[in-house]
C-alpha cells in the first residue's frame, strides 16, 4: 500500500485516483473547486462515467480514497504526488499550463518530506524540466524530488477498464530510480511498462493522439472521395481494416474527432512544432479535414432543405462521443453554431449530456428524447453514436418530423433501410447512397 494524492479531480484525476485505491492503495483526490470536492464529500459525482460510481463508494468505505481542497491536508503523508490538472487550448493553440504551474507551486510550498511528482496531464515537450524548476523555486523545505511524466491514455465512456487494462504505461524522467518506482505501482496490471526520458514520454503522448486523429481525417478524406465517386467508405474501411498492418480503430467516417483531447493536443504540438522551426503539414491538414467534416453537415442541410432560414433541425446526440456526458469541442456544439448562423433553430437530445448542455450551450434548446426530437423537425442530424439511436423506431420518427429528412454524421443507419422507411437519407461517404 503507497500514499498517493493527486491534484486536479477531473475525468483524468478521479478515474486514477479512484483506481489506485481499488489496487489498495491509500489516495487523496485534491482539487481547487469546492463544489466539486462538497459534492464527492456529500456522495455525488461530478461527472458521468460508467462504472466509477460503485468503485468510487467502494474504495471511500473503505477509507482507502478520500477528497479535500487542502494542499497540507492532502500532501501530508504523500508518497506520489500525481499532477492531473487541466491543460486546455491556450490563445494561439498552444497549451494553457496555468494549472500545471499553479499545481507545481501549491504542492511544493507545502511539501515537508521527499516526493515523487508524476505529470499526468497532457504537457508540452519540455514542461517537465520546468515543473522541477517550479518546485525548487517555492519549496520552503529543502526535501529532495523527482518529476516523472506518465502521461494518460484513458478514454471518456471506458476510462476505469482503460485505466486497468491499459495497452502500455508510458513513464519518463532524469531519474531511473523514480521511475521504477512509480513503475512499482503499475506492476499488477500486468501491462507492458515503457521507461523513458522526459521529453521523450512527454512526446509519446502527443504522438499517439495525432496518429489517431489522423486516422481519423484519413478516412474522412477518403469518404468524401467516396461520396464523388459512388463508393462506401464503411465497407472500404471494413475491407481496409482487415490487413493487419492497418487494423479496424478508428476508421469511422463521420462528422469528425472532438472531446477535451484530440482537438487541443494535434493544435498543442502543431504549435510546438511551429515556435520550433518545423512545418507540420500533416497535422494542420488533419485539422483543417476535421473542420471540413463539420460545414459538411450544413451544405448536406442546405441540398437537401434549400434556405436553412427559419427550418428546424433536431441533433441526436450532443455529447463528443458515446458513454460520456462531456461536450467540449463536441461537433454538436459547433453544428448548432453554424446553423443558427443561417438563421435555424436547433433543438438536442442526448441520454447523458444534457445537463451539461444546459450550462455549456444554453442556446440549444433540449428535447425529452430522439421522438420529441423529431416532432416538428425539418431535419435530424446523428451528431453521436450512442447506442440507444441505432434501434428507433424509424416510422414512428418519421410521422413526427415536419419533413422526413435524416443527415447521418456518424453512419449509424444502413441507406436502403432508411430509403425504405421513407426518409431522405444522407450518410458520410455512402457512395450510390449519397
Ligand atoms: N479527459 C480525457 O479523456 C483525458 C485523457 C487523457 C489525458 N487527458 C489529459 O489529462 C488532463 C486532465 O484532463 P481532464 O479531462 O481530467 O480535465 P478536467 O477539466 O476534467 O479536470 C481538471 C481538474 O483540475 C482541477 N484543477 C485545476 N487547477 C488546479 C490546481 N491548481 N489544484 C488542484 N486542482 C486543480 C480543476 O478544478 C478540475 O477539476 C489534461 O491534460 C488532459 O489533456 C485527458
Amino acid at each position: 500500500m503507497r500514499n498517493i494524492t493527486v491534484i486536479g479531480t477531473g475525468y483524468v484525476g478521479l478515474v486514477t485516483g479512484t483506481c489506485f485505491a481499488d489496487l489498495g492503495n491509500r489516495v487523496v483526490c485534491l482539487d481547487i473547486d469546492e463544489a466539486k470536492i462538497n459534492l464527492l464529500n456529500s456522495g455525488g459525482l461530478p461527472i458521468y462515467e460508467p462504472g466509477l460510481e460503485e468503485v468510487v463508494r467502494r474504495n471511500v468505505k473503505a477509507k482507502r480514497l478520500s477528497f479535500t481542497t487542502s494542499y497540507v491536508e492532502g500532501l501530508k503523508n504523500s508518497e506520489f504526488v500525481f499532477i492531473a490538472v487541466g491543460t486546455p487550448e491556450g490563445v494561439d493553440g498552444e497549451a494553457d499550463l496555468r494549472y500545471v504551474r499553479m499545481a507545481a507551486r501549491s504542492l511544493a510550498e507545502v511539501m515537508e518530506h521527499p516526493l515523487i511528482i508524476v505529470n499526468k496531464s497532457t504537457v508540452p515537450v519540455g514542461t517537465g524540466d520546468w515543473v522541477a524548476d517550479i518546485v525548487n523555486k517555492y519549496k520552503k523545505v529543502d526535501v529532495e524530488f523527482a518529476v516523472v511524466s506518465n502521461p494518460e491514455f484513458l478514454r471518456e465512456g471506458s476510462a476505469i477498464s482503460d485505466f486497468l487494462s491499459p495497452d502500455r504505461v508510458v513513464l519518463g524522467s532524469l531519474s531511473q530510480e523514480a521511475a521504477e518506482k512509480v513503475a512499482q505501482l503499475y506492476l499488477s496490471l500486468r501491462t507492458p511498462i515503457v521507461i523513458t526520458d522526459l521529453r521523450t514520454a512527454e512526446m509519446i503522448k502527443y504522438a499517439s493522439n495525432a496518429f489517431l486523429a489522423n486516422r481519423i481525417s484519413f478516412i474522412n478524406e477518403i469518404a468524401n472521395i467516396c461520396e464523388a465517386l459512388g463508393a462506401d467508405v464503411k465497407e472500404v474501411a471494413v475491407g481496409m481494416g482487415y490487413d493487419k498492418r492497418i487494423g479496424h480503430h478508428f476508421l469511422d467516417a463521420g462528422v469528425g474527432y472532438g472531446g477535451s483531447c484530440f482537438p487541443k493536443d494535434v493544435k498543442a504540438l502543431t504549435h510546438m512544432a511551429a515556435i520550433h522551426g518545423r512545418h507540420p503539414q500533416l497535422l494542420r491538414s488533419i485539422m483543417e479535414i476535421n473542420r471540413h467534416q463539420r460545414r459538411l453537415v450544413i451544405q448536406k442541410l442546405r441540398t437537401l432543405l434549400g434556405s436553412l432560414q427559419d427550418k428546424t433541425i433536431g441533433l441526436l446526440g450532443l455529447a463528443f462521443k458515446p458513454n460520456t456526458d462531456d461536450i467540449r469541442e463536441s461537433p454538436a456544439v459547433e453544428i448548432a453554431h453554424l446553423l443558427m448562423n443561417e438563421g435555424a433553430f436547433v433543438k438536442g437530445y442526448d441520454p447523458v449530456a444534457m445537463g451539461v448542455a444546459t450550462r455549456v450551450t444554453p442556446e440549444i434548446e433540449l428535447a425529452e428524447d430522439p421522438y420529441d426530437l423529431a416532432k416538428g423537425s425539418d431535419a435530424v442530424v446523428v451528431i453521436t453514436d450512442w447506442n440507444e439511436f441505432k434501434h428507433l423506431d424509424m416510422v414512428r420518427l418519421k410521422t413526427l418530423m415536419k419533413q422526413p429528412v435524416m443527415v447521418d454524421g456518424r453512419n449509424i443507419y444502413e441507406p436502403q433501410a432508411m430509403k425504405a422507411a421513407g426518409f431522405t437519407y444522407r450518410g458520410m461517404g455512402r457512395g450510390y447512397n449519397r
